[in-house]
C-alpha cells in the first residue's frame, strides 16, 4: 500500500512514522508512505498556501490550485485509481468499518487542512471521500492523518507480530475487547481469573467471549444493536441478562 500525505508541515509528519508499527510495516515493504510539501506546488516568491476569505469572515483560507497541482502529480503518477482524501472534521467519522475499507486500497491521498480549512473547490471536485477523525476540532490536519494511517496501517495483513492480533482488537469483532493479564500471577494480593490457568482452551475462549460481551453491554450497549451478533453470542447474552453467566 502507498499512502501520499499533503501537508504544509512535512516535518510534523517524520518522527511519528519513524517509529513502531508503521515504520516495521514500510522495513517489510507492506508500506511506502510519502510526505509531500505543499509549497513546492506554488509559485510565488513567498511560497503562498492561504489567502483571505471572498465576502470576509475570520481565518485564511487554503488555496486550490497548490493543492490541485500537488494532489495530481501524485495521481498522474500512481499505478492505480487513489483514494483522495480530505482530512476535515465535516466528513463521514473514521470507524474501524472504514480502516477495513481503506487497508484494502492501493494507494491513499490524504490533505491535510490547516486555518479555516479549504476552499470549497478542493471539496467539490478533487477529492473522492472527506474523513473525519472526530466531532472536535483540531488545528490542522496533520494529527489527522496519523490516526488515519495507525489506524488503517495495523490492518494491512503482516504488519503487526503474532503477538499482537487486530482480530481480537476492540471493534473488529464489532465488541469491545475483553480483560487481559499478564505476569505476575498474582499483584499486591490481586490474582488474575483462574480460568486463565485451566488450559482449557475451549473454556477460556468462551470465558474471552463472554467478558467482551459484558464490557460491551456494559459500556456501549449500541455496539450490540448495530453488529449481528453470532447464535453463541446471543445465549451468552441471554445467561448475563438473567444472571446464569459464570
Ligand atoms: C481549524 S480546522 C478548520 C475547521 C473548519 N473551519 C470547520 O469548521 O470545519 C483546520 C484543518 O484541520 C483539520 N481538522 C481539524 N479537525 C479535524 C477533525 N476532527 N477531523 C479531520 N480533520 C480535522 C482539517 O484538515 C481542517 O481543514
Amino acid at each position: 500500500m502507498k499512502i501520499d500525505i499533503i501537508t504544509i508541515f512535512p516535518q510534523v509528519l517524520t518522527s511519528p512514522f519513524a517509529e513502531g508499527i508503521v515504520h516495521r510495516a514500510c522495513e517489510k515493504g507492506l508500506l511506502e508512505i510519502g510526505i509531500t510539501n505543499l509549497r513546492e506546488f506554488t509559485t510565488d516568491r513567498h511560497k503562498t498556501t492561504d489567502d483571505l476569505p471572498f465576502g470576509g469572515g475570520g481565518g485564511m483560507v487554503m488555496k486550490p490550485e497548490p493543492i490541485f497541482k500537488a494532489a495530481h502529480s501524485l495521481i498522474n503518477n500512481s499505478s492505480s485509481q487513489p483514494r483522495t482524501i480530505l482530512l476535515s472534521p465535516q466528513g463521514r467519522t473514521l470507524d474501524q468499518t472504514l480502516c477495513n475499507q481503506l487497508s484494502q486500497e492501493n494507494h491513499l491521498i490524504l490533505i491535510c487542512g490547516r486555518y479555516s480549512g479549504v476552499d470549497e473547490r478542493v471539496r467539490k471536485h478533487l477529492i473522492t471521500d472527506e474523513i473525519s477523525i472526530g466531532d472536535y476540532i483540531l488545528s490542522g490536519g496533520e494529527v489527522c492523518a496519523m490516526v488515519l494511517v495507525e489506524a488503517v496501517v495495523r490492518l494491512l495483513p503482516g504488519a503487526l507480530g503474532n503477538e499482537e492480533s487486530a482480530q481480537e482488537d476492540s471493534f473488529q469483532s464489532g465488541l469491545l475487547g475483553g480483560p487481559r493479564y499478564t505476569r505476575p500471577q498474582e499483584f499486591q494480593g490481586l490474582p488474575i481469573p483462574e480460568i486463565l490457568l485451566s488450559g482449557d482452551h475451549e473454556k477460556v475462549r468462551v470465558w474471552r467471549r463472554k467478558e467482551a460481551l459484558l464490557r460491551t453491554l456494559l459500556r456501549r450497549p449500541d455496539l450490540l444493536e448495530r453488529n449481528k451478533l453470532t447464535e453463541e453470542d446471543q445465549a451468552i447474552l441471554e445467561k448475563i441478562r438473567n444472571g446464569s453467566a459464570d
